[in-house]
């Protein structure tokens, strides 16, 4: 559907439980967490239906951590039975993923975005606050490409990035990978490199980073490429706003609509459940209003709290 700038709006991204086994530094739950709980199965189902009504042809599963929802393997099987949909693909950290990456692509995964924040095992340990989990993300990383999934690398770009050691694990894993500025959101004050400081590190590389034509999936990405070959890209929300062309919306775990992530309000789906009608017109009300902007450069607009696990991804 359109919203009521004009937007196609045909991706949805669905966080499948607020759970996650680590703890990124820009992703604390909020103290006092009120998130009611998330809601089942078959309410996911009835969701994702009434949004492949309204003509979402992208589902993204999110969390938290997506694959630590129980019997996360059968309900990807039913929702990629649902008419209107053309891709569904998952955003994880990649630590679970060794044992299920085959199985996920058999159940009908066919992308994949993996989280990972830094290239050796005791900066990303000592990000993730998990001692292992680097070792478990490669893994992942390499049982997804083994079973035929697409596979990007995700990396926020943090004080700490080593941004050359990141691309030469991407290089040497053969997966592409994207640099995330990382936003305002849940309430954590920060101060993290943008796309222009990652191409002044790149020049200054001797990279000599060009702008290449390439549209990867549904999202904002733009991409370049090193002058060894290398393709990249940059998700940069911050410094180079790309709500104009936003296509998508979310909905939470405990079944929240949010048109936009810089904004708390959302449409409370919970009562409308068993009713498809009435749940397809709240939906299609509350993507109508899609805002036209995030706000995130002014710091008082934003009026989201929760980080993104709370949100979903
Ligand atoms: N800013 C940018 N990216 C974030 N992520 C989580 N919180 C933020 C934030 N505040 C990223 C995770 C993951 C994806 C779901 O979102 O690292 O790649
Ligand atoms: Fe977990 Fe993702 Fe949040 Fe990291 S960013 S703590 S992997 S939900």
């Amino acid at each position: 559907m359109t919203d009521q700038l004009g937007r196609t709006i045909d991706y949805l991204r669905l966080s499948v439980t607020t759970a996650c086994n680590l703890r990124c530094p820009y992703c604390r739950p909020t103290p006092l967490g009120d998130a009611p709980p998330a809601l089942s199965d078959d309410d996911l189902v009835r969701v994702v239906r009434a949004a492949a009504t309204l003509g979402v042809r992208h589902l993204r599963l999110t969390g938290g951590e997506p694959l630590t929802r129980p019997h996360f393997l059968s309900l990807v099987q039913t929702l990629r039975a649902i008419p209107g949909l053309e891709t569904l693909s998952v955003t994880t950290n990649g630590t679970l993923l060794a044992g299920q990456a085959a199985k996920l692509a058999h159940a009908g995964i066919s992308r994949i975005n993996i989280s990972l924040d830094a290239a050796d095992e005791a900066a990303c340990d000592a990000l993730t606050g998990v001692p292992g989990s680097f070792r478990q993300t490669l893994a992942g990383i390499r049982a997804a490409k083994e079973a035929g999934l697409l596979v990007k690398l995700n990396a926020v770009l943090l004080p700490s990035t080593d941004v050359l050691a990141l691309l030469s694990l991407a290089s040497r894993e053969q997966v592409l990978l994207r640099f995330i500025e990382w936003m305002p959101i849940g309430g954590i004050p920060q101060k993290a490199p943008h796309t222009a400081d990652l191409m002044k590190l790149l020049t200054d590389a001797n990279l000599d980073p060009k702008p290449v034509k390439a549209s990867l999936g549904n999202g904002p990405a733009r991409y370049f490429v090193t002058n060894t070959g290398q393709m990249f890209g940059v998700i940069d929300a911050l410094s180079h706003r790309f709500c104009a062309g936003c296509n998508r919306v979310r909905v939470t775990a405990s079944g929240i609509l949010k048109p936009c992530l810089c904004y708390g309000n959302g449409a409370d789906l919970r009562p409308y459940l068993q009713d498809e009608a009435m749940l397809t017109n709240v939906m299609r009300n509350a993507i109508f209003q899609k805002p036209a902007q995030h706000c995130f450069d002014t710091p008082g607009g934003i009026t989201e709290h929760h980080s993104m696990r709370e949100i979903g991804g």
